[in-house]
């Protein structure tokens, strides 16, 4: 089995060894491939294509049926997250409140866009569907801290809250 040697030392990524004792551990139990992205996922963050391509080639199964799982599912991410993850509902509710507005204040203000994370590996941008909370409306979160009824002047606020 492959493992990802770095681009410039040429050392293994030790996550990648963990990663092949998961697999080893869930390899003959049925359905393994969800169990096996979830704590892929945990270990890495998020699934990369080429940590896609380990666990394809560990469990047997082909490329594509990975890809297939992991973009189906909303709980897998193909990019990495900041420490912390901005969430920008665009449900109906938030969307005709000014939600479009927010996240483009975010992407200035962050000099992202959307699924990307910040160089420094501190936040991360996500639009997202209805999370529930549409009274709120517009609505986003920071990791588990929910911020409702804002507009874009008070994105700066928000960010700076968090870079402290
Ligand atoms: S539409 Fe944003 S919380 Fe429901």
């Amino acid at each position: 089995m492959s493992t990802n040697n770095c681009c410039c030392c040429g050392q293994v990524d030790e996550r990648d060894e963990k990663l092949q004792e998961i697999i080893k551990k869930h390899k003959e139990t049925k359905g393994a491939l969800i169990p096996v992205l979830h704590e892929a996922q945990e270990l890495y963050g998020y699934l990369p294509i080429e940590v896609q391509k380990m666990v394809a080639e560990g469990l047997g199964v082909s490329l594509s049926e990975v890809y297939g799982v992991v973009t189906f599912y909303t709980q897998f991410s193909l990019n990495p997250k900041g420490k912390y993850k901005i969430q920008v509902c665009m449900g109906t509710a938030c969307y005709v409140k000014g939600a479009g507005q927010i996240l483009d204040k975010l992407k200035e203000k962050l000099g992202l866009d959307v699924d990307q994370c910040s160089e420094d590996g501190l936040f991360s941008l996500e639009a997202c569907r209805c999370i529930g909370a549409c009274g709120l409306a517009p609505v986003i979160t920071v990791n588990e801290d929910v911020y409702g009824r804002i507009g874009p002047d008070d994105v700066e606020g928000i960010i700076k809250k968090y870079k402290e």
